[in-house]
């Protein structure tokens, strides 16, 4: 499907986003292995999310849909059964990586498979540390691409310094120390996101943190408890830069998750001129509140070294930000932008310079000189969801329609998006502030 976009009147809205991705795999993960039975709520319904759910079920956990966004799971305390067939992860290295930890442990043969772009992704930075732990995981697309067939059995514990500052690598190997014996640890370059710390904590398992380091000791298992997925602030950030970089703009956020190894966006704009103000509401487990965004002309700024894995889901959206700023905005250290569902670093760059902005790609980087409004062109989106949805934004800046095609992939990470995106279309000037909730949720009782 194409999405036609014109250029927007305003934005003042009162919104909800659905769940965050990385946590919602997390939770189902850690319920699987609990020692009992757990209730997520507000589970991510998007494809990625979904594609995790599948394979705990085809590794024989029992897991209610009581809603869309709402799960029952029976865990088995770390003891799965052999899949009847491949483990299909999709679109999502979360799913991918994070299940080789998982399985690598397990006394049964694996095979991972995923889509197309999945296919091309680099897998040797799993593959190596869980072979320093004792498994044995073979990449069938050489060099280390995907299909994975993991070979499980005994683990022993590492202490592992990674050399990329990854949440899926620190996860998978936190997983799979969850079965070796003695205590495995990782470091890494800079802190990347901490929700397996978090949930691991929330869950009753010990884990000791230091600075860039994470410690667990095998065989603990999750305690069963119950847990609430917040919104996913990866989500809510394309509607934040569409508020922060027009003057008069708003946007309040609620029931969005916090968690400081995600929310450097928020400080990147606010270097750039817009004000941010957060208000957290709960912590249980992970750090759930309301953000207010007003917008204001701004100016261009520096994304750079410790920066980067705080906001590497955000720098296609915040690149946007950066082309309506002014100025010129350096984004630098982010190689690893390259790996993603697709090379982020050509797709931005090929896409502003298509909508008139003046751009220079660099190996690990991009600089990119802002301007007033954007020209309209007709920009694919590559299968890469989060480069639909930050041109879909781009946009709404544009002088004349744009078109991005290939939209179904936004439903790995944001079902509902394009809903949203219409309404901001055809909001007016004057008119009252638009309010979109997320479904209220029905009562459980298990
Ligand atoms: C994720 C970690 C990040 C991020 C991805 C989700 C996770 O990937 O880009 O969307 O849930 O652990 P890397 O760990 O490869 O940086």
């Amino acid at each position: 499907m194409d999405w036609h976009i014109h250029k927007a009147q305003t934005l003042h809205c009162e919104l909800e986003v659905p769940g965050d991705k990385s946590i919602s795999h997390r939770a189902v993960m850690l319920a699987s292995l609990a020692q009992g039975s757990c209730v997520i709520r507000g589970f991510l319904p998007g494809e990625d999310c979904l594609s995790t759910m599948e394979a705990f079920r085809a590794l024989g956990v029992k897991i209610e849909r009581l809603a869309p966004t709402t799960l029952v799971i029976h865990g088995t305390c770390g003891k799965f059964h052999a899949p009847a067939g491949d483990l299909d992860c999709g679109n999502s290295g979360t799913t991918m990586r994070l299940l080789s930890g998982l399985l690598a442990a397990q006394p049964f043969e694996s095979r991972l498979v995923g889509d197309a772009s999945l296919s091309k992704r680099p897998m040797k930075r799993v593959i190596e540390p869980l072979a320093r732990m004792g498994a044995h995981i073979e990449a069938e697309t050489l060099p280390d691409r995907p299909p994975l067939r993991v070979h499980g059995g005994s683990l022993k514990a590492i202490d592992y310094v990674s050399p990329v500052a990854s949440a899926q690598v620190k996860s998978a190997i936190l997983l799979a120390g969850l079965f070796a014996e003695g205590t495995t640890s990782v470091s890494e370059p800079n802190l990347s996101r901490d929700h397996t710390e978090r949930m691991f904590e929330y869950f009753g398992i010990a884990v000791k943190r230091s600075g860039l380091r994470a410690s667990v000791e095998g065989g603990q298992r999750p305690q069963p408890r119950d847990f609430r997925v917040p919104g996913d602030i990866s989500s809510a950030a394309f509607w934040i830069v569409a508020a922060a970089v027009r003057p008069g703009w708003r946007l309040r956020l609620k029931q969005v998750g916090l968690n400081p190894s995600r929310t450097g966006l928020l400080g990147i704009l606010a270097r750039m001129g817009a004000r941010v103000r957060e208000f957290e509401h709960s912590n249980l487990g992970e750090p759930i509140g309301t953000l207010e965004i007003e917008g204001a002309a701004l100016k261009a700024t520096r994304i750079e070294g410790k920066e980067i894995p705080n906001v590497i889901d955000e720098l296609p959206i915040l690149a946007v930000a950066a082309a309506l700023a002014e100025g010129t905005t350096i984004i630098a250290d982010a190689a690893e932008l390259r790996v993603k569902e697709t090379d982020r670093l050509a797709a931005i760059a090929s896409h502003l310079k298509a909508m008139g902005v003046n751009v220079v790609e660099h190996p690990d980087g991009l600089e990119i000189t802002g301007r007033k409004s954007l020209q309209g062109a007709t920009l694919d989106s590559l299968g890469d969801h989060r480069i639909a949805m930050a041109f879909a934004i781009a946009g709404l800046f544009a002088d004349s329609e744009t078109v991005i095609t290939g939209t179904e992939c936004v439903n790995t990470s944001y079902p509902g998006f394009y809903e949203v995106l219409q309404k901001v279309l055809a909001h007016r000037l004057g008119a009252d502030p638009l309010v979109i909730s997320q479904e209220p949720e029905e009562a459980v009782e298990v």
